[in-house]
């Protein structure tokens, strides 16, 4: 089965109402692939969801930065899937290797979290990868695994999940992997899914790299087999990130 090509924005904790409004007007004057080539998803701040949500071209889409494991209640400082779906978000990025970090997000919770944002309807961008140090110890494999196996354990559906291998030596530092060294984890990972999963699900799961892409390194990035889009952090707040966009062709 073809895997449509998919571009995500993820701008972390940045921007004011005014700097959001220029990005989106960015966006929304941008001359792109068709939706029927790629999948386009930009992820704000909570605050700025309905901001976003309401100003953004309706080919592209909106995805939050993380949501509660479980049902809303007495959790303070938490977002529920079931608000994001009540606002019309229809993603989340979950797993993301700074609050696996930054917040102890364990492989475990991260299982929870996606299974439960599944169950409500919520589209998940589920991410994985090594730090330099597993890396460097001849464990990636093993580590994106684990983190994929955590999630594999708790879902039975994988249509709704979009995978991020996001190596954290490459985050932030502008050390982007090679395209030879994402192919690798990406057709590692494809492998693992086959084996682990079933052979439809390995087919049509898309693998996305993320990992300092910007508009010059992601062409060749999106060359490869099995690289099947991007989750892009500080070029998503550029213009290039049209660039990015128009790399699926
Ligand atoms: O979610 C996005 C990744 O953390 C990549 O961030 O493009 O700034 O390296 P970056």
């Amino acid at each position: 089965m073809a895997r449509k090509f998919f571009v995500g924005g993820n701008w972390k904790c940045n921007g004011t109402n005014e700097e959001v409004k220029k990005i989106i007007t960015t966006l929304n004057e941008a001359e792109v692939p068709s939706e029927d080539v790629v999948e386009v998803v930009v992820s704000p701040p909570f605050v700025f969801l309905p901001l976003v949500k309401s100003l953004l071209r309706s080919d592209f889409n909106v995805a939050a930065q993380n949501c509660w494991v479980r049902k809303g209640g007495a959790f303070t400082g938490e977002v529920s899937a079931e608000m994001l779906v009540n606002l019309g978000i229809p993603w989340v990025i979950l797993g993301h290797s700074e609050r696996r970090a930054l917040l102890n997000e364990s492989n475990e919770f991260v299982g929870d979290k996606v299974a439960y944002a599944l169950s409500q309807g919520l589209k998940v961008i589920a991410c994985i990868g090594e730090t330099l140090e597993q890396r460097e110890s001849g464990s990636t494999m093993a580590v994106v695994a684990a983190q994929a196996k955590a999630i594999a354990d708790k879902i039975t559906n994988w249509d709704n999940i979009v995978l991020a291998y996001e190596p954290v030596w490459a985050i932030g530092t502008g050390k982007v992997a090679t395209p030879a060294q994402a192919q690798e984890v990406h057709a590692e990972l494809r492998k693992w899914l086959r084996d682990n999963v079933g052979a439809d699900v390995a087919s049509s799961t898309r693998i996305i790299y993320g990992g300092s892409v910007n508009g010059a390194n992601c062409k060749e990035l999106a060359g490869e087999a099995d690289v099947d889009g991007f989750l892009v952090g500080g070029a998503s707040l550029k213009p290039e990130f049209v660039d990015i966009i128009k790399s699926a062709t």
